[in-house]
């Protein structure tokens, strides 16, 4: 690639997001390494992921695990941050496994080489067994119809399907009863292309000792039916992020993390480096008279005058409109309110208190700019709703960067 261009024609001073990106080396999703000039082609808004401060979350995570393996779980789009680079970056600090909600999503990591042992934690209906069992993916059962249709799969394909059989302990959400276990084993003796090598389940409020407590108990009592029926499972896993650190007794053979990892708080209270950055550009800046009308309808008109700085994000990138939004974003260092509705691609924000700002300016919506920092958590406490959701609602059509800073 060429390099990248310090200054603009007529030798004036370089573009702020060229200035502060052209010496930094940025990874796409594809792999692809790249620098200032893609990301601007890429970037109106984008996500910014730190991958130093993931691999380092991930290989402290694995050493006080150790010798527990780390499953890396990449779902929805690895929580919003981008499923290609977590779970590279994941799998490079020693996590062992991956695991996705849907045979589609293990697809995706399947395509791009990656090989590393995966389960789908979701639903998977009995049609998408084949495809599971082609691209050697470990495929979470609880129903005796997708046992059948992966030892179909595996007779077909000649080869031997892989499955964990999910408990549930009381969050009534996916899974057999404990008492349904030895039942469930039995069926699936004769499945001679079916190895049924794991059995798991998900804490409800993993941060509760007593609440993990008991369904700790449930889990070990299916285990003591599976093997009244003869069956021994090799892995035994229950823990999330919010479980295993402070509940040793839960980590079993394998422990499942994602947000931890990703450096979003944890439901016990615990939180690793921050990883993800969400960032556009200041498009326009105008000068507005009082009684200006800002976006659409009748929402928001300028009572005195204001410099209104159209950002070119909105709802289309996951930049919730309603019931209510973001309070403010980062601009050259400091905060500076949204104003009107936010629109499917676009929204303002009041600079009045900055005249420099112009367009070209980097805008941060989640992470550090300057002295200050938007977290993913006082974002989710405004919008009320809970960090996990903030991210993934971070929308597709945002490329996803992967930063080596
Ligand atoms: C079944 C299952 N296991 C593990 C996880 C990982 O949870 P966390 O990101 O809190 O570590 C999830 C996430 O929701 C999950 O659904």
């Amino acid at each position: 690639m060429a390099p990248s261009a310090r200054t603009s024609p007529g030798g004036r001073h370089p573009p702020p997001l060229l200035d502060a990106l052209s010496d930094r080396q940025l990874v796409t999703e594809d792999g692809r390494v790249t620098s200032a000039p893609d990301v601007i082609n890429l970037g109106r808004t984008w996500v910014e992921l730190d991958l130093s401060a993931l691999e380092a979350n991930v290989r402290d995570v694995v050493s006080e695990l150790t010798p527990v393996p780390l499953m890396a779980v990449v779902k929805a789009n690895a929580y919003g941050h981008g499923a290609l680079l977590v779970a590279r970056c994941a799998l490079a600090g020693g996590a062992s496994w991956l695991a996705t909600a849907t045979v589609g999503e293990a697809a995706q990591l399947r395509m791009a080489g990656i090989d590393a042992p995966c389960l789908v934690l979701g639903y998977t209906p009995p049609e998408h067994a084949l495809e599971a069992v082609r691209l050697q993916l470990v495929v979470t059962v609880f129903d005796l119809a997708v046992a059948a249709a992966l030892e179909g799969a595996g007779a077909r394909l000649g080869t031997t399907a892989r499955a964990h059989l999910k408990v549930d302990t009381g969050m009534t959400r996916l899974g057999i009863r404990p008492e349904e276990v030895a039942g469930f084993v039995g069926a699936t003796q004769g499945m001679s292309h079916l190895c049924l090598e794991g059995i798991y389940t998900h804490l409800r409020k993993g941060q509760d000792l007593q609440a993990t407590s008991v369904q700790l108990e449930r889990l070990q009592a299916a285990f003591t039916f599976a093997e009244g029926a003869g069956h021994c499972f090799r892995l035994r896993h229950a823990a999330n992020s919010a479980a295993w650190n402070h509940l040793p007794e839960a980590r079993l053979d394998l422990v499942r993390s994602g947000g931890e990892i990703l450096g979003l708080s944890t439901a016990d209270g615990r939180r690793r480096r921050p990883v993800l950055t969400f960032k556009s550009t200041v498009a326009q800046v105008h000068t507005a008279a009082p009684g200006t009308f800002v976006g659409y309808g009748d929402s928001f008109q300028t009572e005195a005058p204001m410099l209104v700085a159209t950002l070119p994000i909105g709802y289309g990138d996951g930049l919730r409109r309603g019931p209510v939004t973001w309070d403010s974003v980062l601009i050259r260092g400091r905060r500076h309110p949204l104003v009107g509705d936010v629109s499917m691609d676009m929204a303002m924000v009041d600079v009045t208190s900055d005249p420099g700002i112009a367009p070209g300016d980097q805008v941060v919506l989640l992470g550090r700019q300057g002295p200050d920092e938007i977290t993913v958590d006082e974002i989710a406490r405004q919008l009320g709703t809970i960090n996990y959701e903030v991210v993934t609602g971070i929308t597709a059509r945002v490329p996803r960067l992967g930063d080596h800073r």
